[in-house]
């Protein structure tokens, strides 16, 4: 209850929009000790999620109910939740499909009676399966993927877990209520993508590149498989276990049961779902490219966002495909949508900008130590500059564009991104008041991967900032 009034807490700011903006940039950003489980923000994990704190900062800031709040970057659509909690109409796009599901979820009230008994029926439903046609499973195991995509869940999933997750995924497929249906999907894939790799035989999911268990053992202790003398990339990897019996525990996975954890899961969040009532807008979300949005000119109040880091520092589909082949996609397309996204690594096909002069400057820098590493930044600040310039096109004169952005590190190299961004949405038109600055959690957030290990290094402590990026639309 208390949280549900300090949603709804007033504020109390200078009036102007830019003395607002610069206000509300000056106050804490790190929201460290807040509490961030509430409602369905933690239906399923997702890296580099902002605190819901920071979109309801500006929301309640910077917009009254009613007025639209985009977000073209959505990700798990925590502006999204916001904006829906706080009577904003929001509008949420992402080329990701695990986004669009996720987001969808977490905004779609439920209910609770009908959702408890659903997750009945689907356990019993895959438990008769499991005991009476085994065969049956093993067989349509075999039949439901193309041969690339097999491969990937023969090397991360082990047959134990594949059979028990299929049949879970079908009992969820006979679900005929499409809200019901995608509730227990995403349950399925928060039992798969956690940090820690879940049911899968992946270690982590933070990582750029999971690692796969060596030595696999079941609920009791009892190894299944033991691969901890095979030498391979993961292993080289893991730098700090040397020897060999922390080494093995360290690439060891005991797996879990997949119906037992997502009858923890789904229970876990039906609870969140009572939150969710008594909205009076529905937010609108779709696929979309940030870089070309299907909205009117001028028709959006506020925009709180945060794009992908630089180079694909934090490889999103990397970790979503381990759920999303359980969903139906195959490894090929899930590739294809992994090439669209804004910091993408492939250099070939992209419309390149010129850019103004600091951004020019870094990408050059950039270049100077490695040429190729040179392009990957400027096709990222080419298709910042799109997404800007969208935003630029949809939001009203006098209205604000929150944009949070992480800097990378490119051959020992900061990129300033925040710098780089802001001076870029200036050479498009937008005003820059002011840029906050937010110490991330190093706790809770995972972060991109680096090359540079000295935590005292200044990149480093750069690394483990964020900077919030307040661009004005102007009047004229
Ligand atoms: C840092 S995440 C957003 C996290 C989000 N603020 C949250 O709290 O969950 C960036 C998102 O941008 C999305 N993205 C990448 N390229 C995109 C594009 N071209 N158009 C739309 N979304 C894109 C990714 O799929 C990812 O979900």
């Amino acid at each position: 209850m208390l949280l549900q009034q300090s949603l709804f807490k007033e504020s109390t700011l200078p009036t102007g929009i830019h003395r607002r903006l610069e206000a509300l940039l000056s106050q804490d950003l790190d929201f460290h000790n807040e509490q961030s489980r509430y409602a369905s923000h933690s239906f399923h994990a997702f890296p580099a999620k902002f605190p819901p704190q920071l979109p309801r900062k500006f929301i309640n800031g910077l917009t009254k109910e009613g007025d639209v709040v985009l977000d073209p970057m959505m990700g798990s659509g925590t502006t999204i939740l916001e904006a829906y909690l706080l009577n904003r109409k929001a509008i949420g796009f992402d080329i990701d499909p695990l986004a669009l599901l996720l987001t969808q979820v977490k905004v779609c009230p439920l209910d609770i009676t009908a959702a408890r008994r659903t997750g009945h029926c689907i356990i019993e439903s895959a438990e008769a399966e499991l005991a009476q046609d085994q065969a049956g499973l093993t067989q349509r195991l075999e039949q439901r993927w193309n041969r690339k995509t097999k491969e990937f869940v023969d090397y991360w999933f082990f047959p134990a877990t594949q059979i028990e997750l299929l049949a879970l995924a079908e009992a969820i497929g006979r679900v005929s209520d499409f809200r019901l249906r995608s509730f227990f999907e995403l349950a399925l894939s928060a039992i798969i993508i956690t940090k820690s790799g879940g049911v899968s035989l992946a270690l982590d999911l933070a990582h750029t590149r999971p690692h796969r268990a060596k030595v696999i053992i079941d609920e009791s202790g009892k190894i299944l498989e033991d691969d901890s003398d095979v030498e391979s990339p993961s292993t080289h990897s893991i730098q700090p276990a040397e020897n060999a019996s922390v080494r093995a525990a360290f690439l060891t996975k005991k797996l879990r049961s997949p119906i037992e954890e997502f009858r923890r899961r789904y229970v876990q969040n039906i609870d969140g779902l009572s939150f969710l009532r008594d909205v009076r807008f529905q937010p609108r979300l779709q696929f979309g490219n940030a870089r070309g949005l299907a909205l009117e000119d001028s028709s959006v109040d506020l925009i709180v966002t945060s794009p992908p880091y630089a180079s694909n520092a934090i490889d999103y589909m990397r970790a979503h495909k381990f759920s999303l082949v359980w969903l139906g996609h195959s490894i090929s397309t899930l590739g294809e949508t992994r090439k669209r996204y804004i910091g993408g690594e492939s250099t070939t096909d992209v419309e390149y900008v010129k850019l103004p002069e600091y951004s020019a400057n870094i990408v050059k820098e950039v270049g100077r130590l490695d040429a190729r590493k040179g392009r990957v930044l400027h096709r990222y600040y080419s298709e910042m500059t799109g997404s800007l310039r969208e935003m630029f096109r949809v939001l009203r004169p006098g209205r604000v564009a929150i944009v949070v952005v992480g800097s990378s590190e490119m051959r020992g190299t900061d990129t300033q991104t925040g710098k780089c961004l802001a001076e870029i949405g200036r050479s498009i038109g937008f005003e820059v008041p002011k840029i906050g600055v937010r110490q991330l959690d190093r706790n809770r957030r995972m972060m991109p991967a680096s090359t540079n290990r000295n935590p005292k290094s200044q990149i480093q402590k750069r690394m483990h900032e964020e900077f919030v990026i307040g661009f004005l639309k102007g009047n004229n």
